[in-house]
């Protein structure tokens, strides 16, 4: 999948990409001078700071400071690698983007899994109508009514009914031409015994198309009508469908879990449609099966955090307890909400509230917290349980990631045990895993030295470093200068600095306007975020104040080099004399004063 696309590919796509439309389908826009302006869908907001600037095809958050182009509004926002979101546009813009060569097995396994997507899109449709309008559809209808959910529901979720009779879409499937074969891989229909045809898997059941991140099925569960069994039935896992890499409700979800960095996992179809009807669009549900690691990684790429809100009964509590060592080893905080006995969140709603809920969501108990005290209470007060309830709480404290929470972690066991907080952390010596250097997410820039640059703090001086790039974009002799006198005269600020570098190392001897949008692939995700904060305020030069502010950012610079250079030139004259060189040493006395004096004046 991640093969290189050619360079002139990703600039067809560039062109044809309009940042407007891509944005326009994730985020509500008003225009606003030369701006478009949003709420930003990275982070949660109540007035629109994320901007969208259609003559440079950039956009920025002033909230959040993320910003860049087409490309990687598309990475982010679908958390994507670059080549992935490439090819995402393309598709949208029907651009061709040749593979990378497959083998032939790779190829065949890819074509199969072309048809059944298709199969299965087709077949969705066919629910999908049958429920919406169809006279076959009125039971699935009534049904879905009677729960409290009408069309807008059933057209999110792509909800469908399968009628009653055994064959209706076997045949449905055959008269659009599809072979029988790839349709029984896909679970849909089965083959029938002694001679009979195909029957249908799904039968007189509400259809929940299980969608994968781009929308498309790729499986379907069916619930009934009724209180027969089984309540559910799914499809089989296929090559297209691998139930511990699916969650239920992800396509819908992800735009809010990104927004509010939060998911919320549950375990029901209809709990997943609770959830969103009552306004918490970040639900999903796994489909039936444990939360796994691929369900983690696939939860990371749109939260920050998860609440697990599980069936309020035993098998909820196992899920919960399972899943506590993926967390800890994805690194992704999680919380665990508390319902009434026999509650699941669907339930919880329609007797509860939103509101209700929404407490409960704030109110929920760090996973190790949870697995702390349902283990303190399983294992009863005596000498014996407890200690083995200690003895199961250290060992998951061993993975746990953090040293701070793990520390005070300990700190809650032995106020809970009784046990003395020194011999449970000698306790958990013993054995830990090496914890891997981590380095802190943010790292404060060193401070600037004086006389060089003027310092990053201060929003003057920063905003000169941001006139002094803008002029470098623009004018190649701007670009010159600043690589003959040095980049670190001119910036203190890293970000800042480093996206000079690429200007230089790129642009230096263009004679032209910097292309912004070469510059951008060479860009790390702070510096498109600081360009792009840049650029979209669009200021127009008020000439004289740029040159004003670089001729003294070039003084500076000079300056600094003179006093350098001053120093050495100290030393020189001190060794020369030691080694009795007195051509030598009034060589360097005489620069010594040149630029002594030149330093007094105020022009150099
Ligand atoms: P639940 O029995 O809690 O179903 O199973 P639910 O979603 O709350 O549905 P309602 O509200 O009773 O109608 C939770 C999930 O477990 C899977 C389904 O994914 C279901 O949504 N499940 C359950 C099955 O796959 N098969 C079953 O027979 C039951
Ligand atoms: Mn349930």
């Amino acid at each position: 999948m991640a093969g290189r696309i050619a360079e002139e590919k990703i600039r067809e796509i560039q062109e044809r990409a309009d940042i407007l439309e891509v944005v326009s389908s994730y985020v509500s826009l008003k225009r606003s001078g030369a701006n478009y302006q949003g709420l930003c869908p990275f982070h949660a907001e109540k007035t629109p700071s994320f901007n969208v600037n259609p003559p440079r095809q950039i956009y920025h958050c002033f909230g959040c400071g993320v910003g860049g182009d087409a490309i990687s509004f598309v990475q982010r926002i679908e958390g994507l690698v670059f080549p992935e979101a490439v090819k995402r546009l393309a598709e949208r813009y029907g651009i061709e983007v040749e593979e990378e060569r497959l083998s032939p097995e790779e190829e065949r396994r890819r074509e199969e899994a072309q048809l059944l997507h298709r199969i299965n899109e087709v077949a969705a449709e066919f629910y999908h109508r049958q429920l919406m309008e169809e006279p076959a559809g009125l039971a699935g209808r009534a049904y879905l009514k009677e729960r409290g959910y009408g069309r807008e529901t059933a057209t999110r979720f792509r909800l469908g009914f399968a009628p009653e009779g055994w064959e209706n879409l076997a045949r449905h499937l055959a008269e659009k031409g599809f072979d029988a074969d790839a349709v029984r891989k896909l679970g849909l229909i089965r083959p029938g015994k002694e001679k009979r045809g195909d029957y249908d898997l799904f039968r007189r059941r509400l259809i929940f198309p299980i969608l994968d991140e781009r929308g498309k099925a790729a499986a379907f569960g069916g619930r009934v009508l009724d209180a027969g069994q089984p309540k559910y039935i799914n499809s089989p896992e296929s090559p297209i469908y691998y139930k511990s890499r699916v969650l239920y409700g992800l396509s819908q979800a992800r735009q809010e879990m990104r927004r509010s960095g939060e998911a919320v996992v549950v375990e029901g179809y209809f709990d997943v449609l609770a959830m969103h009807r009552a306004g918490f669009a970040n639900a999903v549900a796994t489909c039936g099966t444990a939360l796994t690691a691929e369900h983690g990684q696939l939860l990371k790429r749109y939260a920050k955090r998860l609440v697990l809100l599980f069936d309020q009964d035993s098998a909820g509590l196992q899920a919960t307890l399972r899943a506590m060592d993926m967390l800890f080893d994805a690194q992704l905080p999680a919380a665990v909400a508390l319902l009434e006995p026999g509650e699941d969140p669907d339930s919880f709603l329609q007797r509860q509230g939103a509101d209700a809920l929404r407490q409960r969501l704030a109110a929920a108990t760090p996973v190790f917290q949870f697995f702390l005290e349902q283990t303190l209470a399983a294992h009863g007060e005596s000498i014996e349980g407890r200690s083995r309830a200690v003895e199961a709480v250290l060992a998951k404290l061993r993975r746990l990631p953090g040293e701070i929470e793990r520390s005070l972690y300990l700190r809650e066991l032995a106020h809970r045990t009784g046990i003395e907080e020194q011999l449970l952390r000698r306790q958990i010596g013993q054995g830990r895993r090496p914890e891997p250097n981590k380095q802190p997410a943010y790292r404060r820039p060193a401070p600037a030295p004086r006389d060089q640059a003027p310092a990053a703090d201060g929003s003057a001086a920063r905003k000169a470093q941001e006139l002094i790039l803008q002029l470098m974009l623009q004018r190649p002799a701007t670009r010159r200068l600043v690589e003959e006198e040095g980049l670190k005269y001119f910036f203190t600020d890293e970000v800042l600095r480093g996206i000079a570098a690429q200007v230089i190392q790129r642009f230096a001897s263009s004679s032209e306007e910097v292309s912004e949008r070469i510059l951008f692939e060479h860009l790390g995700e702070d510096q498109q975020g600081r360009l792009t904060g840049i650029l979209i305020r669009d200021e127009e030069f008020i000439g004289e104040s740029a040159e004003k502010i670089f001729e003294d950012c070039r003084q500076a610079a000079r300056r600094e080099r003179l006093k350098k250079r001053r120093n050495a030139l100290q030393n020189l004259i001190h060794e020369a004399e030691k080694s009795g060189d007195a051509t030598g040493r009034d060589g360097y006395q005489r620069e010594f004063q040149e630029i002594q004096q030149q330093l007094r004046s105020k022009k150099l």
